[in-house]
């Protein structure tokens, strides 16, 4: 299992920008209330938006797995290219995965290696990477034979992700005629929305967004689960790893319960001490992508405005994503001497699954330290001397330590932080499933775009007076 270590977010590490760690015992104050919270979410599990609790469980886990095999074993042997459309919660998670249980070579190694499909997810409207994924696929497969296109969408009416759907629509019946559905696969909502429709209408194959699983909670559904399988991963030991943590942070006791323990120690360091940035800093390139996964979870789950009678709260925390050791040559001057705002959250990982040994024999007595040693090693020393660092600065840091990347740990550190943010939201008093804030963009987008129905938005947003009656 994946360990946290919250050490030196305490006072006797890092003096008065740490809590107190009686507050943080089974019994002290912030064990008591989040013993409470725990009865909480207990009573909600697996209800209204927080049905993603169930995922990692039959009957919800056996049902997606069953469709997700069909739609990988129809595809078996057959795909050099797998290309996800989608964005947001419906692309972080596939793209984490990937970068943490593939090679990062992965789509560069050449196809008797590879033994799965290459994965490209367009998780924008960028018409320069859209244009060039699309060229590159087509080189070598003009005819889409080896390429299936994934769309995912729950609602379908995401404009970035809409806009490319009806491009590779028409793409692949240009090539293929009526046989192009079978290069499409689209995940979404399983009784309602655009897609739903146009998916019904043309007999695309489709897999479910569960009902009650927002798009940043839905990566162990068939959302994440689809280009996970269809490029190797073990889906099922994924979520062996997610139910692993789930049940472990049903507990009522703070010292046994990761995920309250998580929030306990962020919420309390942002209420006491002020640090309202929380950097999360994988000390491994396979995790930076899993970092931008939370980074989502993080911000759009707890970033919410609280009416209260003293007055508006501002509620959340600013994510920021750093590399170890990459950004100590980039960020660490900042995080030691800069503004004392910050939690880090380090992430390590305990054995890689290559070592990278340094030779002998240069006979550079300058270099001398680091021959025998390996990169895997210098990689640690790094991460220990980081931590090391900012807590004499007294700049509170945390440690999450995977044993190893695999699938089992995955899973398990995505569930962390899924019940982590149900946490929060409750000790913020937020509701950690919407995103109000998000609409108004959107549908400016909409106006702007000419959608029927907004014209009056496109003139607030083009500052045109609208003309009087
Ligand atoms: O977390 C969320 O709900 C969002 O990030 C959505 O996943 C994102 O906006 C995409 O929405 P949809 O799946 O409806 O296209």
């Amino acid at each position: 299992m994946i360990t946290l270590d919250v050490a030196r977010c305490l006072a006797p590490a890092v003096h008065d920008h740490g809590l107190d760690p009686d507050l943080l015992a089974d019994d002290g104050p912030g064990g008591v209330a989040a013993a409470e919270l725990t009865k909480r979410l207990e009573a909600s599990r697996g209800t209204g938006m927080e049905r993603w609790r169930l995922l990692a469980e039959d009957p919800m886990r056996a049902q997606h797995l069953a469709g997700v095999r069909e739609v990988r074993d129809r595809y078996a042997g057959t795909l050099r290219n797998l290309v996800v459309l989608g964005i947001g919660g419906s692309a972080l998670g596939n793209i984490a995965l990937q970068a943490a249980l593939n090679p990062p070579t992965h789509n560069l190694l050449p196809d008797p290696q590879r033994r799965s499909p290459r994965l490209f997810v367009l998780d924008n409207a960028d018409p320069v990477l859209f244009q060039g994924t699309v060229d590159l696929v087509a080189a070598d497969d003009p005819g889409f034979e080896r390429t299936l296109f994934v769309v995912i969408s729950k609602s379908g009416e995401t404009a970035e992700t809409a806009a490319q759907f009806l491009i590779v629509r028409d793409l692949l019946q240009k090539a293929r005629g009526d046989a192009h559905s079978d290069r499409l696969v689209a995940i979404t909502d399983p009784d309602r929305g655009t897609m739903r429709r146009i998916c019904d209408a043309a007999g695309y194959a489709t897999l479910p967004v569960p009902e009650g699983v927002g798009g940043r909670f839905s990566v162990l559904s068939p959302v994440g689960l689809l280009s996970a399988a269809l490029c190797g991963i073990d889906v099922e030991t994924l979520l062996e790893g997610a139910a692993a943590m789930e049940h472990a942070c049903r507990s009522e006791r703070l010292s046994e319960n990761p995920a309250a323990l998580l929030a306990t120690t962020l919420v309390e360091l942002g209420a006491r001490c002020g640090k309202g940035v929380h950097v999360m800093m994988p000390y491994a390139n396979q995790l930076d992508p899993m970092a931008d996964w939370w980074r989502q979870l993080w911000a759009e789950s707890l970033g919410k405005i609280v009416p209260g009678v003293q007055g508006t709260v501002f509620a959340g925390y600013t994510p920021v994503k750093a590399l170890g050791a990459t950004d100590q040559h980039s960020q660490v001057q900042l995080y030691r001497e800069g503004p004392n705002d910050k939690a880090v959250i380090f992430l390590e990982v305990e054995r890689f699954a290559s070592e990278a040994p340094i030779p002998v024999g240069l006979g550079e007595d300058a270099l001398a330290y680091l021959e025998g040693a390996s990169l895997a090693q210098l990689l640690a020393a790094e991460k220990r001397a980081t931590e090391y660092a900012l807590t004499e600065s007294r700049r509170p840091n945390l440690t999450i330590r995977l044993p190893e990347i695999n699938e089992h740990t995955i899973g398990e550190f995505i569930m962390l932080w899924q019940v982590t943010t149900a946490y929060a939201g409750l000790m913020l008093g937020v509701d950690a499933y919407d995103q109000p804030a998000v609409e108004l963009g959107k549908q400016a987008t909409f106006a702007l775009m000419g959608k029927p129905g907004f014209e009056q938005l496109r003139e607030r947003v083009e500052g045109v007076p609208a003309p009087s009656a």
